[in-house]
Order: structure tokens, then sequence, then C-alpha cells
């Protein structure tokens, strides 16, 4: 057993107590078509208010694909380096395979390729507020491998129906019209990951995800039987796992829409410890809008009484922001929604 390499240590603060917490009380909701909408409406509402996550079967997508998904992702990540690199992802293009973000110095155990929805997306050149120039981001996929990018783009279709459906239930939740943020999803920066975690030996000094809130409208995640994603409990903080469901989907309320509810919906922390001896897939879909979307409280939800606790952000530069190289962002927080909080 070699010595752990110091980018990987992650502070006291986010390592794992080993007090874990063995229910699963993560809401799982029936989306059968033939339920009646205003109960899965009114379950929705429930867990979004309560935990900001929670568990989707019944959801249309037939398990087939989900497996295609999983074989294609091990077979890429089996390869060698070298070939991994090939497909890299750089300073100019935030797509393609990288080995572990880093948040706040320190980097996740774990390695991903990212593609997006669809595909040619335009995005602002810069995070500076008054450079208007825009360039297109494009899709890297493996040269060894039609399959793989095959599969990739029919699994991201059927998941971009199913983002759309969970979205229009939670804004009916809300009381808003479904289709409200329908045309703010043409051209979209919608991404989905393949996280590949490889046993870790250091389980008490690293995680494959350090604590985070996504940045999307909502986030729809496929993980496999392994287990390791945790979600902070609103109520008393504790981290309670998140227990493999098979064919579920894990939902999860972005930051987005904890401004568009202007904070009745919030996006909750989450993490992902890592596992000694098994490797552990995911698979996030991260529900984007297009670069020109200003995010701000919806004004059916503001009123006197009520204010609005953000204030407004362009969509693109927030995006642009959170994608800067690893290199550059080694020490620099994240951009947060926090930073545009008006009214705690
Ligand atoms: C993420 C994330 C969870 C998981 O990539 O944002 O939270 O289980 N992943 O991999
Ligand atoms: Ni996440």
């Amino acid at each position: 057993m070699g010595n752990i390499d110091p980018a990987f240590v992650q502070s006291t603060e986010h390592r794992p107590k080993s007090k874990v917490v063995e229910v699963n009380e993560i809401p799982v909701i029936d989306l059968s078509e033939s339920r009646d909408e205003s109960l899965v409406v009114s379950e929705i509402g429930k867990a979004c208010e309560k935990w900001g996550f929670f568990q989707v079967i019944n959801h249309g997508i037939p398990s087939e694909l989900g497996k295609e998904v999983e074989i294609e992702a091990k077979k890429f990540f089996g390869r060698d380096l070298e070939e991994k690199r090939k497909v890299r992802r750089d300073e100019f293009n935030a797509m393609g395979y990288h080995d572990g973000e880093h948040t706040k110095n320190v980097r996740d155990w774990k390695e991903v390729f990212d593609y997006l929805v669809e595909d040619n997306a335009q995005v602002p050149s810069s995070y500076e507020p008054h450079d208007k120039d825009l360039r297109t981001l494009t899709n890297q996929w493996p040269q060894h491998s039609v399959d793989f990018r095959e599969t990739m783009e029919e699994y991201s279709r059927e998941v971009e129906k199913l983002a759309h459906r969970l979205l229009g239930l939670i804004l009916s939740s809300l009381g808003l019209a479904a289709d409200k943020f329908h045309g703010c999803f043409k051209n979209q920066l919608s991404m989905v990951r393949l996280n590949y975690y490889p046993p870790c030996p250091f389980p008490d000094l690293a995680l494959g995800v350090g604590r985070h809130k996504d940045s999307s409208a909502l986030t729809v995640l496929a993980q496999d039987d392994v287990g390791g994603l945790q979600v902070k409990r609103k109520s008393d903080g504790e981290w309670i796992p998140v227990k493999p469901c098979p064919d579920a989907f894990i939902i999860n309320v972005g930051d987005i829409v904890q401004v568009w509810s202007n904070d009745k919906y919030e996006s909750v922390e989450h993490r992902v410890v890592v596992n000694t001896t098994k490797e552990r897939f995911s698979v996030p879909f991260f529900f984007f809008p297009a670069h020109h979307v200003t995010v701000k409280p919806c004004e059916e939800l503001v009123n006197e009484q009520n204010p609005a606790r953000f204030r407004e952000y362009n969509y693109g530069k927030f995006f642009a922001n959170r994608n800067r190289s690893d290199f550059k962002k080694r020490d620099v927080e994240n951009i947060q929604i926090q930073h545009f909080r008006i009214l705690d």
C-alpha cells in the first residue's frame, strides 16, 4: 500500500464520520403514468421541501439502456491513461476526460468523462461580466468506439425527457405552470458526467466527491449497487446515505430551482464516500439552461411579505465561472448562488 497523494487529503471537516446512519429515509416516488398526477405532485413537493432529494421508480427509461451505459463506461475507464487522455479536457474545452475535480486544493478520488446533451453549445468566452463574446463548446468522443457515442447520445435524449417531466412536476408543486421554463432549455448547457470511483485504500483521508451543491435546475443521477452517496439531512445536518435502489434515479433540487422557488426548495449539500474494495459508477445528468437565461426568483412567488431573496444572475457567466480549468480554479472558491443572496 503506497502513500496517499497529499492532493487527495480532505480537511477534517470533510472527512466521513465513522457513525453512519443505515436507513433509507430518502423518499421513493412512483412515476407510473397511471397514477393520479396531483398525488405525484404533492409527493414531489413534500420531498423537495424536506430533503431536496428523492428517488423515482417507474420513470419509463428502460433499465437495459442504463446497463449499456455502464458497460460502455467501464470499457472506456478501463483503457490506458494515454488513450483516455486523447479526449482530455483542457483550458479551452471543459468536455471530455479528467481525473478528479479540485475543490479547495483537494482532489476528488475519481475519474470523469463529461459530454453535452446538445453538442456545440454556445457559452460566454469568459466569466468576466463585461465580456460579451461567445464560444462553442464541443463534445470530444473517443475514436475507438462508435457504440460509446451512440449509447451516450441515446441515454441523454431519454434522460432529458425525464428531466423536463420532473421539472414540470416540481413547478406544479410550487403552483406554477409546468412548462414555465421549457424555453430556457432550448440550446441548453445540460451535460452528462460518467463518474468512475476506483477503490480507495484511505477511506478516512479521501472522498469520492467532497461536499457540494449542484448548480443545475435539477440533477438526475443513476448509481450502481455499491453506494457511497450521502445527503446532508436538513433537520440536523447528519450525513444520510442514499441506499441504492435497482433501476431508480436519484433526483436532487439544484441551485436554480432554489432561486426560482425563492428558497422554498433548497439545493442540498451532498458528497460521495469512497469504498476500500469496490469500484463504483454513477452517472449524473445536470439539467442546465441556455447561456442567455437570467435566473431570478419567480415573480408569482414574491410579494411584500416574501420579498426576493436573490439578485438575478446570468446563467452563462455562472457556468463559465464554474468551468474554469482545474489549474486556475485550484485556489479560488467556486461561484455560488450565495453570492447573489439579498436576504437570509
Ligand atoms: C456529482 C455528484 C454523486 C454520485 O457529480 O455532482 O454529486 O453519487 N455525484 O456520484
Ligand atoms: Ni452533485
